[in-house]
């Protein structure tokens, strides 16, 4: 069953108070609620009260002290219609439910002995009867009884106030929050657990309590994300005003997990992924996105708790703002250039992926079954671009006095995209009128808009004229798309470098004066279909033409029509003054670069054809980089490492017409080796410094400096295999942490370089008991880029550590081999679609979330070749004649589409 955004309605009754007993017993839990409720004021007066259920067993029924009969109530779907509550009254319930059963991991389940709860988008009907919506927010007050032995631990949202012993070796916690909350934010743990505690002062001089509850076996891996969230608290301070609002701040690690973490009110859930970290056992990546995913789910606290959404259809509310939060505080911890373009790069590779195919959708929807399937790339993604555009257009002082306002006007309240942007513009004195509609097409159009940039260089004049026209794919349901305002950060760049010029006229709709004077970069904004812009006074050289540098820092998520050749490229790459867009120029060189060779490969494609086997040409960008690249090294190591690494796969495949994955690899493999052959020395002398080998420290410079390393590693194994396999041997045989331990793992296995089977074998003994890193060397085997890596993934599945029902296992191989290998993934006797296939119907059975993510991997297939889709379309059809979940269900149909 489909629900609309159109068809939205006010909740028939409001709830003034939650009050829960969950009894944790030897085989299910008992659910009593107390719930009190008073008719909304708009709501029709004869309009019956509706709560949600799903999968519970009805003990005992009661309105108003009074027991319920059967006749009074009746079931519509999973929808509990009770049709006598007049205008007010108090409705106690009595459930049953399975945690141990529970193997999609909503509602209340059993992780490892441990209980904990995942209730968004609606998880929480799984464990009681509820009006399970966003819009109805009330105080809860939450008893926990367990068993004092297995479960020592007993949390729920907001500060505990009562605990004590029962008979028989239980006890129990009463926890209250204050702070109304939607259903969605109710969290509950309970087990064995260990607590690294400490404290933060806020800002107007409050003591809270942060804990992180871990197995007692985790707790030295607690460290990091505890600085993470008190530097997070800082940041959130100072940068957005807002203050933590309770006495206590819980973070719990549990193993099962569908996602990443979840910011329950005052009692977070978090992937053991996503917390724990330790040098010995996490590399240099996983510590990043524990800070990144401790600052998101802190983050949420005020977008997404204190200000929540109306509906599932404002899900980018809350995330798309807060992922943005999330990346502009990463910005602030380590390099901000190098912050960006990964932002980027997993942009332009996935999200732009996913807003052309068959997935497409707009950030915020019109529609859905099965809400779980529009936790997107879209949504979360796109959606923090949108963020960030109206950050750029508005300034830092004026977004800041934008999201007080939001904050102000909204607290406490379920509000809309609407209310986001009427907040940004009426505190910015915008025009309301004009401001709110133009910028919610951003929200409303499904499609990556493109930019189509025309220079006209009047040399006589020092004058140049540019013009912008944006053009959108015409989507099925949005067949007219409008014009979006589209901020367009530019500069122009001299054989020497930066240039300045001065923007003729001042232009309607830009942020005040930002354009009049002279300057080296300028902020456009493209807000009509077509519009031009006259630079004058440019302060080029006799004889030279400016380059222009477009869209700096990517200042809009669109694709790039600029027809520059290949020599302005490589002049951004050496001088353009914003580092993003040196870096995105040798993106752009190298993608020309990769795809004339795939076009070539096609040409000399059967036995020993001529492109396939002749040595790489150095081509521009190696020229260009040869001339740059060891001083930036030294320099800036980190965008150094950054420029070596070429667009991904999953990118170029959105740059071809048809899509052959394993020559488009072989293709970048060879512009990669040819980028690095002038680098060899180079690369030898980072390597000789012993730079990862050092203790491990998380700074920026010593993350850049083993990042290098790194890079200058793998450039080795192309270039001199050998070589390479000796210090990769002693990176593992020395392992001083695990960045260098996994480094040296992936490179060995990924070139199949002599030693590799050792060292695997030797990684799995000494790790077989951290699952996270067990979970590392499943991936590392099912994502080397070989076609045999499909016998890897099925041996893999059968391997006695694999275990189907921890998401993160089962993603350590099917989504590394479906989404991070597609090499493997689409070989072309289609045995790895068979696999994923097979996996997919085998654990929607269990979790439905889980198979229908997964699903996602076939998104990809009208880009392929005609065999590859007749495949791929046999798969899909089998699947869909078969039981599924809705979710999975909803999934592939979208995927499968007409025809
Ligand atoms: N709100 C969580 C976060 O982004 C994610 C919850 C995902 N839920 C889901 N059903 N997929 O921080
Ligand atoms: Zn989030």
């Amino acid at each position: 069953r489909k629900v609309y955004l159109k068809d939205y309605t006010v909740p028939n009754f409001r709830v003034l108070a939650t009050e829960l007993t969950v009894e944790l017993l030897a085989d299910c839990a008992e659910v009593g609620a107390r719930l009190t409720f008073s008719r909304h004021p708009e709501a029709p007066a004869d309009a019956p009260l509706v709560l949600s259920g799903a999968g519970l067993e009805l003990l005992s029924l009661a309105w108003n002290g009074r027991a319920l009969a059967d006749g009074e109530w009746h079931w519509a779907d999973e929808q509990w219609v009770f049709p006598g509550a007049g205008d007010e009254g108090v409705l106690e319930t009595r459930v049953r439910i399975r945690p141990d059963a529970n193997l999609a991991l909503e509602g209340l389940y059993r992780s490892h002995g441990l209980y904990c709860t995942q209730c968004e988008a609606e998880g929480f009907r799984k464990i009681t009867l509820y009006p399970d919506r966003p819009d109805v927010l009330a105080p809860f007050r939450v008893t926990v009884i367990g068993d004092k032995a297995s479960c020592p631990v007993l949390l729920a949202n907001g500060n505990c106030v009562a605990r004590g012993d029962l008979e028989g070796g239980r006890h129990f916690a009463t926890w209250e929050d204050p702070h109304p909350k939607p259903s969605y934010l109710f969290a509950l743990v309970a087990g064995d657990l260990a607590c690294l505690e400490d404290r933060f002062v806020t800002a107007s001089g409050r003591e809270v309590v942060l804990q992180i509850f871990t197995a007692p076996e985790d707790q030295d891996k607690c460290r990091h994300a505890m600085d993470s969230l008190k530097a997070s608290m800082r940041w959130d301070e100072e940068k957005y005003g807002c203050e933590y609002d309770l006495d206590i701040y819980m973070i719990v690690a549990v193993s099962h997990f569908n996602m990443g973490a979840m910011e329950n009110k005052g009692l977070n859930v978090f992937n053991t992924s996503c917390v724990l970290a330790h040098p010995a056992t996490t590399t240099d990546a996983g510590f990043q996105r524990v800070e990144s995913v401790v600052a998101h789910e802190y983050f949420h606290n005020w977008s997404g708790n204190r200000v929540t959404c109306r509906d599932w259809f404002q899900l980018c509310l809350k995330e798309g703002f807060t992922v943005f939060r999330d990346q502009q505080f990463s910005a602030d911890q380590l390099s901000a250039a190098v912050q960006r373009l990964e932002d980027v790069a997993f942009l332009r590779t996935h999200q732009f992926a996913e807003d052309a195919g068959p997935l497409a959708h707009p950030v915020r929807p019109e529609s859905f079954v099965e809400i779980n399937n529009f936790y997107t790339l879209t949504v979360y993604e796109k959606g923090a671009e949108i963020a960030r555009m109206l950050h750029t257009v508005l300034g830092a002082e004026g977004f800041r006095r934008g999201t007080d306002r939001y904050f102000a006007d909204n607290d406490g309240r379920a509000a809309t995209v609407e209310d986001f942007l009427d907040a940004l513009g009426a505190a910015n004195d915008r025009d309301l009128v004009d401001w709110t509609p133009r910028w919610l097409r951003w929200y409303r159009q499904p499609g990556t808009p493109t930019v189509r940039a025309q220079v006209d260089w009047r040399a006589d004049r020092r004058e140049l004229v540019l013009t912008l026209s944006q053009s959108q794919p015409a989507l099925a349901g949005h067949p007219q798309p409008e014009p979006l305002p589209v901020p367009v950060r530019v500069g122009l760049v001299g054989a020497e470098g930066e240039l300045t010029a001065r923007l003729a006229a001042r232009q309607e709709g830009t942020p005040d004066g930002t354009n009049e004077a002279t300057g080296r970069d300028f902020l456009l904004l493209l807000s009509e279909r077509e519009q031009q812009w006259t630079f004058s006074e440019v302060a080029v050289a006799a004889g030279d033409v400016p380059v222009l540098s477009l869209f700096r820092d990517f200042s809009a998520p669109v694709n790039i029509d600029y027809a520059c050749d290949d020599a302005d490229l490589a002049r951004l790459v050496r001088h353009d003054g914003n580092g993003f867009n040196r870096w995105a120029a040798a993106q752009t060189l190298a993608t020309r670069e990769i795809l004339a060779r795939y076009a070539a490969l096609a040409a000399g494609a059967g036995e020993g054809g001529p492109a396939a086997d002749a040595d790489p040409a150095p081509g521009v960008l190696a020229d260009a980089l040869a001339g740059i690249w060891p001083a930036l090294a030294d320099s800036d190591p980190a965008l150094a490492v950054k420029l070596l690494e070429l667009p991904s796969l999953g990118y170029l495949a959105e740059q071809v017409d048809v899509y052959d994955p394993p020559r488009l690899h072989a293709a970048r493999e060879a512009v990669l080796a040819a980028v690095l052959q002038p680098l060899l020395a180079t690369l030898r002398d980072i390597l000789a410094r012993g730079d990862m080998l050092r203790p491990y420290h998380y700074a920026a410079d010593d993350i850049a400096a083993r990042a290098l390393a790194r890079t200058a590693l793998d450039g080795l194994a192309l270039l001199a295999p050998d070589e390479a396999a000796g210090i990769a041997a002693e990176w593992l045989a020395t392992s001083p942490h695990m960045t260098a331990e996994q480094s040296a793992l992936t490179l060995l296995v990924h070139h199949r370089l002599a030693g590799a089977d050792a060292a695997l074998q030797r990684f799995h003994q000494r790790w077989r008991h951290e699952a996270l890193v067990l979970d590392q060397w499943f991936a590392t085997q099912a994502s080397r880029p070989a076609a045999d890596a499909v016998e890897a993934a099925q041996a893999l599945l059968a391997h006695p550590d694999f275990d189907a029902t921890v998401p993160n296992r089962v993603r350590a191989v099917l989504t590394q081999l479906g989404m991070n290998n597609p090499v493997a993934f689409h070989r072309a006797d289609g045995s790895g679609y068979a696999l994923l296939a097979a996996q997919i119907r085998e654990i929607d059975a269990r979790n439905p979330q889980l198979a229908s993510r997964l699903s996602g991997v076939f998104g990809i297939w009208r880009k392929l070749d005609a065999a590859r889709q007749t495949l791929v379309r046999g798969h899909l059809d089998a699947l869909l004649a078969g039981t599924l979940s809705p979710d999975v269900r909803e999934t592939l149909s979208r995927i499968r589409g007409e025809g």
